[in-house]
């Protein structure tokens, strides 16, 4: 599959394209700056463009921006990604003294994502940490995907499934983005209460 990780220079994105380089994906990472993409691109043995470029010929494209740019990236990006299938990985997250928060809008980033592109939106990812993805197994954990088009869907569960060593789950339709979203918010509590590397096995199912 070849997979286009938009702001692919970040933590997470580096870390998705080693696991997906090894899985024998053809990965561009995509930046804002096409020499910090080359230079990030070159150490991990992978190709890098400008995002634009990035996602051209692209199967699959990888929404990894920080999530404050991320709906200001699929704005910019509409005619160059087209219809190709997007999967968007943000979680927007609200530091606070009592802890982290998930984003109050009523409606997932991804959903508001799928708002400004023509191609269909799939979400999921979020329960998976750079540092565990970059790590040297492939993380003890299951992948929860979500998403209206059935065939972005299995795209994307097809790239999760590589990625750990449990499962990818379908996790229903786009609508469930609002609650994957807000799990990283839960995961990071867990991390800092239990100082720990948490991830998400479902159980209970066949
Ligand atoms: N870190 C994790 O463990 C983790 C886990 C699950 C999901 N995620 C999600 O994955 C995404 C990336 O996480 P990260 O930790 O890799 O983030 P990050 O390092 O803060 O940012 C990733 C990249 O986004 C680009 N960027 C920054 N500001 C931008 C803006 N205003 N507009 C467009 N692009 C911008 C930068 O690339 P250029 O400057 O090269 O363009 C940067 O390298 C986030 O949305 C996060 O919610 C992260």
């Amino acid at each position: 599959m070849r997979v286009a990780i938009l702001g692919g220079t970040g933590a997470f994105g580096t870390a998705l394209a080693t696991r997906l380089r090894e899985a024998g994906h053809h990965v561009v990472l995509g930046s804002r700056d096409a020499e910090r993409a080359a230079a990030a691109a070159r150490d991990l043995g992978v190709d890098g463009a400008t995002n634009e470029d990035a996602v051209r010929d692209a199967d699959l494209a990888v929404l990894a921006t920080k999530a404050e740019g991320a709906l200001e990236t699929a704005r910019a990006l509409r005619a160059a990604i087209g219809t190709t299938p997007l999967l968007s990985v943000a979680s927007e997250l609200t530091f606070t003294p009592a802890g982290v928060l998930p984003a109050p809008d009523a409606q997932s980033l991804a959903e508001r994502v799928q708002a400004e592109l023509d191609g269909p939106v799939v979400a999921g990812l979020h329960s998976l940490a750079a540092s565990t993805l970059g790590g040297e197994e492939a993380p003890d954990e299951d992948a929860l995907v979500c998403g209206d088009d059935a065939d972005a869907k299995a795209l994307a569960l097809e790239l999760a499934g590589g990625l750990v060593s449990g499962r990818a789950l379908d996790a229903g339709p786009l609508a469930s983005a609002r609650a994957l979203e807000g799990l990283t918010a839960v995961i990071v509590n867990l991390n800092k209460r239990y100082r720990g590397h948490a991830g998400i096995r479902v159980t209970g199912l066949p």
